[in-house]
C-alpha cells in the first residue's frame, strides 16, 4: 500500500522549519520538554491568527467586506478541525477550554440525572474532568463515584470498572491516556462496558492527542474532548458529542440559537481569530504529510494520522531513550518504564531532588520541564506522592531531537548520581 518514495522517519529540520519558535535565538539555547503543558504553535497556525489580527478582528458575521472575511475564516477554520478529525461540523462544540467544555457538558447532563443516578469518574484523570461531575453529582443529587486506580502502579484496571459499574449508572468519564503516567487507557474496551449500563462515557483526549491525532468516531465514545494549544495550534477546547447524545443535552446556549447543533454547547463567546486559526493545523499537517507520504489523493483525516503515525514513532524513539536511563538512576518511574503502551510523558520522583528543585537546576541547564502535580492531584495523592512538590514530568513532543535528548539525559546523570 505504502509508495516506495514515502519516508519512513520524520525528517526534524522540515518538521523544526515549520515552527517560528525555532527560528529565534533562544531556541538555539533551550530544549523544551514541557510540551504536555502545552506545545508551541505551527507557523501556519501563527499566520492565520496574525492575519485575523491584522486584517479582520472585527465583528463577524455582520454587513460588511470586513467582517465577511472574518466569518469566512471562522468557517474555514471549523470546517478543517472537522475535516481533520472526520467528524460533521454540527457534532463540534469550539470552547475556551476543555475545563470549561467538561463543565459545561456536565450542566448541560444536569438534566438527565436523578437523585440516585451514579457518575463513574476515573482517579486517573486531570481534575478538569472530575470536579466538574463532582459538583454536578451534588447539584443533582446522584452519587458520585470514583473508578479507583491501583495504588501500587496508578493503572486503571477494567475489573475495577465493571465493579463500579450498575443500572444506575448514567456517565462515565475517562482519560484516554494519563498526564502524569502516560499509559493509553482502552477505550473502547471502556465505551462497551459504559454502554453495557446504558451509560454515556465521556473521554478526556488532552493528554493523548498530542501523541496520536485522535480517532474520535472509532473511539466510540459519546462525547471526546482536547485542547488545541497542546496540538502545535491556538488555545481552544474542541468537545465532540455524539449526535444522539447531543439532542439529550439542555442547550447552554441563547435560546434564540437552539436547534444550531454548533451552538448548542456555546456557553461562552468564541475567540474568532483562534478558531480562524486552527486552519492552520490543517495546513500544517498536509504539508508534513505531503513532504513525507506520496498520496496527494488522501483525505485530509487521513493525512493527519498518517503523518501522526511517524510524530508518535519518532516521540518512542525518544522516550526509549529516557526511559532506559532513568532506569539506571535513583527515581522512582510513576507509570510503565517501557514504551508499550504508553505515549512520551514520563513522570518520576527523584531521591535526590525534589521535583521543583530538578526542574529549576534542570532550567539552569537550559531545559525545560516542570515539576508539580499537574492537576492530577488525587491520583498523586493515591500514590502516596507529596502534593506540594508533585512529580518531574518530562513531556516529548514531536518536534524534539535526539540530541536534545541525550542533553537532557546528561543533565539528568550530573544532577541525579
Ligand atoms: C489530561 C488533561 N485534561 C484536561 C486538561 C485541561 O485542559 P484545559 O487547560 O484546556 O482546560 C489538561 C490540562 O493540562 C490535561 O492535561
Amino acid at each position: 500500500m505504502t509508495p516506495e518514495n514515502d519516508q519512513q522517519a520524520l525528517d526534524l529540520d522540515f518538521v523544526r522549519h515549520q515552527f517560528p519558535f525555532f527560528e529565534t535565538e533562544l531556541s538555539k539555547h533551550w530544549a523544551f520538554f514541557d510540551n504536555a503543558g502545552g506545545t508551541f504553535p505551527c507557523g501556519a497556525v501563527v499566520d492565520r491568527l496574525t492575519r485575523f489580527y491584522r486584517e479582520n478582528k472585527v465583528q463577524p458575521y455582520t454587513h460588511n467586506a470586513v467582517a465577511g472575511a472574518a466569518s469566512e475564516q471562522m468557517g474555514i477554520g471549523r470546517s478543517v478541525i472537522a475535516a481533520l478529525l472526520g467528524v460533521p461540523e454540527s457534532t463540534l462544540t469550539l470552547g475556551p477550554s476543555t475545563t470549561q467544555n467538561f463543565n459545561t457538558l456536565g450542566n448541560a447532563c444536569a438534566a438527565l440525572l436523578e437523585p440516585g443516578d451514579e457518575i463513574l469518574v476515573s482517579e486517573q484523570d486531570h481534575e478538569a474532568n472530575i470536579g466538574g461531575w463532582e459538583r454536578v453529582a451534588s447539584s443533582t443529587g446522584a452519587t458520585f463515584r470514583l473508578w479507583p486506580v491501583n495504588p501500587a502502579t496508578g493503572e486503571l484496571e477494567l475489573a475495577e470498572l465493571e465493579k463500579g459499574l450498575n443500572a444506575r449508572t448514567k456517565i462515565v468519564s475517562v482519560t484516554h491516556s494519563s498526564n502524569i503516567l502516560g499509559s493509553i487507557n482502552p477505550i473502547r474496551e471502556i465505551v462497551q462496558a459504559g454502554r453495557g449500563v446504558g451509560a454515556r462515557v465521556v473521554v478526556d483526549g488532552v493528554s493523548y492527542a498530542p501523541h496520536t491525532w485522535p480517532d474520535v468516531l472509532a473511539s466510540e465514545a459519546d462525547a471526546y474532548d482536547f485542547s488545541t494549544y497542546k496540538t502545535f495550534a491556538t488555545h481552544l477546547g474542541v468537545l465532540y458529542v455524539d449526535p444522539g447524545f447531543l439532542e439529550q443535552l439542555a442547550p447552554q446556549c441563547h435560546f434564540f440559537k437552539v436547534g444550531t447543533p454548533s451552538a448548542h454547547l456555546d456557553a461562552a463567546g468564541p475567540d474568532h481569530a483562534a478558531i480562524a486559526a486552527l486552519a492552520g493545523l490543517g495546513d500544517y499537517f498536509e504539508t508534513l504529510h505531503d513532504h513525507h507520504f506520496d498520496s496527494p489523493a488522501r483525505s485530509l483525516e487521513q493525512k493527519a494520522r498518517a503523518i501522526s503515525g511517524l510524530m508518535h514513532q519518532h516521540e518512542q524513539s525518544l522516550c526509549a531513550l529516557l526511559l532506559d536511563a532513568l532506569s539506571h538512576l535513583p527515581v522512582r518511574i510513576i507509570g510503565r518504564t517501557t514504551v508499550d503502551g504508553r505515549e512520551a510523558n514520563v513522570s518520576f520522583v527523584a531521591e535526590k531532588h525534589p521535583a521543583k528543585v530538578l526542574a529549576t537546576l534542570l532550567a539552569e541547564r537550559n531545559i525545560a520541564t516542570s515539576g508539580t502535580h499537574f492537576y492530577s492531584f488525587r491520583l498523586l495523592r493515591k500514590l502516596g506522592i507529596d502534593t506540594d512538590d508533585g512529580v518531574l514530568r518530562i513531556s516529548f513532543a514531536h518536534y524534539n531531537t535526539e540530541d536534545e535528548t541525550l542533553r537532557l539525559i546528561d543533565a539528568l546523570e550530573c544532577i541525579l548520581r
